[in-house]
């Protein structure tokens, strides 16, 4: 067994005291920080490098690179220390010093851009950087490689539908790529078109959910489909930073903050459903991913202290 093995197969727990109640409608969770390096991006990355190595465009000395501001280049380092593979990152400076040394200990090579132009800097860097010097890199470009839903297709999806014993009505995920999303409400429509998906947004382009983006700001060619969702219920920060601090005290679950926001949208769900649904959505990362922010070190006073 390897690393690579360790993504996938997470459990799914339920959500006992921040449920309405649990009786009438309940909540389950997909536990995605128990991937190898610690969130739901290890599948997509993965699939993508894998998709790589099986299509010949990441062959030889290749390096793998991208632009990512978190979990996906932690992702990217991993799986390419596994394979070893050499991994080149391009991120915005301000990225906070945890993650940059997370996947600098995973031996990838990390090019920061400036702060202040944000993950598009980034970006337009790595771009130019691949144009310049095209047959020596390997660049997945998650946002429209097909592999990255299609991990959630054939793994995520599956594997709720067997721990559910199909008995999910509802499915809740925000969306930064979309492929969480996309995958599993494709394949749990598939299985039982009844089920109801939503995409969780969080109610402004400017938050501080980090993770998962505003529709205003996701890229026109990725592969985002709109009639694939039944509706998107929009979370404020606040709202999703109070529901990751109650998942740590109520639940033990010490999780990120776009998992407070599949939470918050879940639990508002709940109070409308009839008895006997059950929903489930996504824990995307660890708490841990973010103590150097302040998502654990102010004093929560209800959800309008931050
Ligand atoms: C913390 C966190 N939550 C949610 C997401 C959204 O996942 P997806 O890209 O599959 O839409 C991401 C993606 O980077 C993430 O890092």
């Amino acid at each position: 067994m390897d690393a690579l093995e360790l993504v996938g197969n997470t459990p799914l727990i339920e959500l006992k005291r921040v449920v309405p109640d649990r009786r009438k409608v309940r909540i389950l969770a997909k536990a995605e920080y128990f991937n190898a390096s610690g969130s739901v991006k290890d599948r997509a990355a993965r699939a993508m490098i894998l998709d790589g190595i099986r299509s010949g465009k990441l062959s030889g000395a290749k390096t793998i690179v991208d632009a990512t501001s978190g979990n996906t280049g932690i992702a990217y380092a991993m799986i390419g220390a596994v394979l070893g593979i050499a991994v080149e990152l391009y991120l915005p400076a301000n990225v906070t010093e945890e993650r940059k040394l997370t996947m600098r200990s995973y031996g990838a090579k990390l090019v920061e851009t400036d702060a202040l132009e944000g993950i598009d800097g980034a970006y337009k860097a790595c771009r130019r950087a691949v144009n310049k010097d095209p047959l020596k890199y390997f660049y997945p470009d998650q946002y429209v490689n097909e592999a990255n839903w299609k991990a959630h297709y054939e793994g995520t999806a599956e594997e709720i539908w067997a721990q559910t014993e199909g008995k999910l009505t509802h499915f809740l995920a925000g969306t930064g790529t979309s492929g969480t999303f996309m995958g599993c409400a494709r394949k749990l429509k598939e299985k039982n078109k009844k089920i109801k998906c939503y995409n969780v947004t969080p109610d402004s382009p400017f938050h501080g959910i980090e993770g998962i983006k505003h529709r205003m700001m996701v890229l026109k060619d990725g592969f985002f489909d709109e009639s694939i969702s039944d509706g998107q219920p929009a979370v404020s920060t606040e709202e999703a930073y109070h529901m990751s601090r109650r998942l740590a005290r109520e639940e033990g679950l010490f999780v990120g903050i776009s998992s407070g926001a599949n939470v918050a949208a879940a639990v508002r769900l709940a109070e409308k459903l009839p008895e006997g649904s059950m929903i489930v959505t996504i824990l995307c990362d660890g708490g841990s991913r973010y103590v150097t922010g302040e998502l654990w070190r102010v004093e929560d006073n209800g959800g309008w202290g931050i």
